[in-house]
Formats: structure tokens, sequence, C-alpha cells
């Protein structure tokens, strides 16, 4: 407690002569009484790291006016369609962040990565096999999944929902002139554990940079690009809803993903294909792509593990 406060039916007397070297137990200790034990954690840590940061770079007035005004038209800028503040927390490191310390993986269960802001909740449900492109061009692709348990049980009547860019680094919610929806859609796993869609290669692509982070990424120098992945979303009963990417091995940027959302064991060979029959049965005259993967999933009731030691 600082010099001064108390608390109970004792007097507190005001709060005076506060300077940079006491004003942090004072802002902590006004949140003395929070009854959420959790958000006083939280806003007693988050008061530090934030004081201490003023002091470590000694901002300037000038500096604090323009990063109010920037979270200002970040917020002004968020709509259903676009959620700027996510992206923000992508750039930064801190989605990837929240969800590793979130998701420590047991041996054996497939890795998680960013959501992102393009997945729209409950997409169209689609049949087996479905072609997800809609005449959007692109190399052919088939992917095949199978959904494990984390003892390699297939588990049956998992929702699988998918989506990607266009060969153009474009999702449907980004083109207004698109009615309805492309590259994305929801499967239902057989009893083998098995979905499987026809769809095109995804390229890399930039993040929307029209922006509060465009500007952001402009004025660091920063690159912009996301490596070409598919998303997928993967729930089932019984079972830790899996968030994750599946990366093209071979992509440029797949060491400088400007999200941070690159993890090895998500990387995989998306085979050429010669002209020929292709997994739907129709017969493709050019080459085509193949992806073949499987998704362990996590037990609903496992712990989060302990952090590994650095
Ligand atoms: C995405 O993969 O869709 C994405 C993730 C983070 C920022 C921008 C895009
Ligand atoms: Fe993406």
């Amino acid at each position: 407690m600082i010099a001064g406060a108390s608390h109970g039916a004792e007097e507190i007397p005001a709060m005076r002569d506060i300077d940079e070297t006491n004003i942090t137990a004072a802002v902590v200790e006004a949140f003395h009484g929070t009854p959420d034990l959790r958000l006083k954690a939280i806003m007693t840590s988050l008061v530090g790291h934030l004081h201490d940061f003023v002091r470590e770079v000694e901002l300037t007035t000038d500096e604090w006016t323009r990063a109010i005004e920037y979270l200002t038209r970040t917020g002004q800028s968020c709509t259903t369609k676009r959620q700027e503040f996510i992206l923000l927390s992508d750039v930064l490191g801190i989605s990837m962040l929240v969800d590793a310390v979130n998701h420590r993986m047991p041996a054996g269960t497939t890795e998680t990565t960013v959501l992102g802001p393009f997945y729209v909740q409950n997409p169209p449900e689609l049949p087996p096999g479905y072609d997800v492109s809609r005449g959007f061009k692109g190399e052919p692709l088939f992917v095949e999944g199978f959904v494990l348990s984390a003892t390699s049980e297939a588990i049956a009547d998992a929702i699988v929902d998918i989506w990607q860019a266009d060969s153009e680094g474009f999702y449907d919610v980004q083109r207004s002139e698109l009615a309805g929806s492309a590259l994305r859609g929801r499967f239902r796993t057989d009893r083998e554990g098995r979905f499987h869609f026809r769809s095109i290669m995804p390229t890399s692509y930039l993040v929307p940079e029209d922006g509060t982070v465009g500007e952001m990424l402009r004025a660091t120098a920063r690159q912009a690009y996301r490596p070409a992945h598919l998303h997928f979303l993967i729930a089932a009963e019984g079972h830790q809803t899996l968030v994750t990417h599946l990366f093209v091995d071979g992509d440029p940027y797949l060491n400088n993903d400007a999200v941070f959302a690159v993890k090895e064991s998500l990387i995989r060979d998306f085979t050429r294909e010669e002209p020929g029959p292709a997994p739907d049965g129709t017969t493709m005259d050019h080459p085509w792509r193949k992806l073949t993967s499987t998704f362990r999933l996590k037990c609903a009731v496992e712990e989060n593990a302990a952090p590994q030691a650095a």
C-alpha cells in the first residue's frame, strides 16, 4: 500500500504530490477493491507494464496524442466485415502469443495458429467433394483430410470449416462485387474421419494495408505478406476446437510471415500431379495439385500444459 492510503473504516487521505516515482503504486492502489481477483491481477500488471513503457521510452506528449488518435481511428474503422484491432493484434504478435500460451499441445496433436480476420461463422454446409472455387481461376487442388483423436481413432461427424484466399490473394469477404461465399465452406467427416473437397491453390497475400495497420507497417518498413495457406477450424464433440492452417511448402514468405503464424509442423507438400484421372473421377487436362493431411484433436478435458523452460 502506498503512503497515506488506507482501507476499511479508516479515512483515506487525498492522493497528493503524485510524481513519476509514486504514480504506479497510486494507480495500483486504486484497483485495491476489485472484487474479481483475476481482473485485479490483470489490471495491476497492465498498469505496471504500461507505466514502465512510458518511463522507458520517455513518451512525449506529442507521441501520446498521436497514439490516442491512432487507436481512435483503428476503432472507428472496425465494422462487421473489418476488424482492424484483430489485425493490429496479429501484426504485433499478440494473437500468436495468446494462442501459444493457451494451446500448449500434447505430443501428437495438431498445432494451432491464428484464426485471422477472415473467418465467417456458420459458412454454408457443403456435400463431400464439393468444388469451393465457384469459378475462381487457379491451379486445381484436391484436398483430403482425416480428423483423428490424439490416440489416432477416427472422429466421425466432426465439423470442418475451411477458408482460403483466391489466386489474387483476396478472401470472398474482401470482394464487395461477389454475392455469397466462395473458397470457404463447412464439411462433415464420415465414419473414417475423412472429409474432402476441390479448390484452387491458395497464394501468398498482403494483409489489408489500407487502414491504420497498413500505416504502421509502412512507417516501420515491415513486409506485409503472409505465406500461402488453407485455414481450418475443426470442431468435434469431446474435443477442443482446433484452429489452424496448412502452409504450402516452398512459399517465399514461410520465414517472415507478417503475423508470425508459421509452424514447421503445419507445412505441407501440395504435390504436383500429372494430367489424367483426378480424385473426383474427372480427367484433368492440365497438371493439378493434391493435399492429404491428418488432424489430431486434443481431448476436451485435457489441461493446458505448463510453459516449457527456456
Ligand atoms: C489470415 O490468414 O487470414 C490472416 C491472419 C492474420 C492477419 C491477416 C490475415
Ligand atoms: Fe489467411
